[in-house]
């Protein structure tokens, strides 16, 4: 099939932007990543995106498609039901060229509800144990691969306050909140219960629709909701 795939272009140092288009034979199986690579091997080596794996595990492949965010290398031409592919770069960051963005506001979001493990106390004296039933609490948010595509999707973030932390910090938050080994609590609580956390959720959905890897988000941050106003 053909389809008429529109490019975002945006070079630095002349600071103007535009669409290029593209005409392709594509197969209907072919993923977008594919298409883009294609088009960047064969017609304009000088488009610039991020991607690794190409298998929905590195996250770095985010991209706006046909008005939505999504994973490149996730996302088949026949699932978009159009002939037309639109592409730009996930919004809400600042463009650095093409669909290549800064992602350093989305990873100080990230950063500030401490996404590592904190030893509780008093540590054991050999392994921490946990239940199964106690894994499973977190096990969702286990998943996330930090794409950034629901943190670039929220309204609250994308055209209002870019302090606000953002859903895949909260998604973060999680799972380490819930995990029962951890004892990191005390110093997530107050930069959930800020003014750039929890509170400026107003459960949209947005972002649950956006996560490629399929986390219920608003769900998770709902739990949060609770956590804290029980614990502050
Ligand atoms: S929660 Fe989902 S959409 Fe958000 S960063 Fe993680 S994987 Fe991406
Ligand atoms: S290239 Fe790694 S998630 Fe798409």
């Amino acid at each position: 099939m053909q389809v008429t795939v529109e490019v975002f272009r945006y070079d630095p140092d002349t600071d103007e932007s535009r669409f290029d288009t593209f005409v392709r034979e594509v197969d209907p199986k072919d993923r977008v990543l594919d298409v883009m690579m294609a088009i960047k091997d064969e017609e304009d080596g000088t488009i610039a995106f991020r991607k690794s794996c190409a298998h929905g595990v590195c996250g770095s492949c985010a991209m706006e498609i046909n008005g939505l965010n999504c994973l490149a290398c996730q996302v088949l031409i026949q699932d978009l039901k159009s002939k037309r592919i639109r592409i730009r770069p996930i919004k809400g960051m600042k463009v650095l060229r093409d669909l290549i963005v800064d992602m350093e506001a989305f990873f100080a979001g990230l950063e500030k509800v401490k996404p590592y493990f904190i030893p509780g106390e008093p540590a054991p004296a050999t392994e921490y144990h946990q239940s199964v039933k106690d894994r499973a609490i977190f096990d969702e948010t286990t998943k996330c691969i930090m794409c950034g595509s629901c943190t670039t999707s929220c309204p609250s973030f994308r055209w209002f306050n870019r302090e606000f932390i953002g859903p895949a910090a909260f998604v973060k938050a999680h799972r380490f909140i819930f995990d029962s080994r951890d004892g990191g609590n005390e110093e997530r609580l107050g930069v959930l219960d800020d003014k750039n956390g929890l509170w400026r959720c107003h459960s949209i959905y947005n972002c649950t629709d956006a996560c490629p890897r399929e986390i219920d988000i608003t769900k998770a941050i709902g739990d949060l909701k609770r956590y804290v106003v029980i614990h502050r």
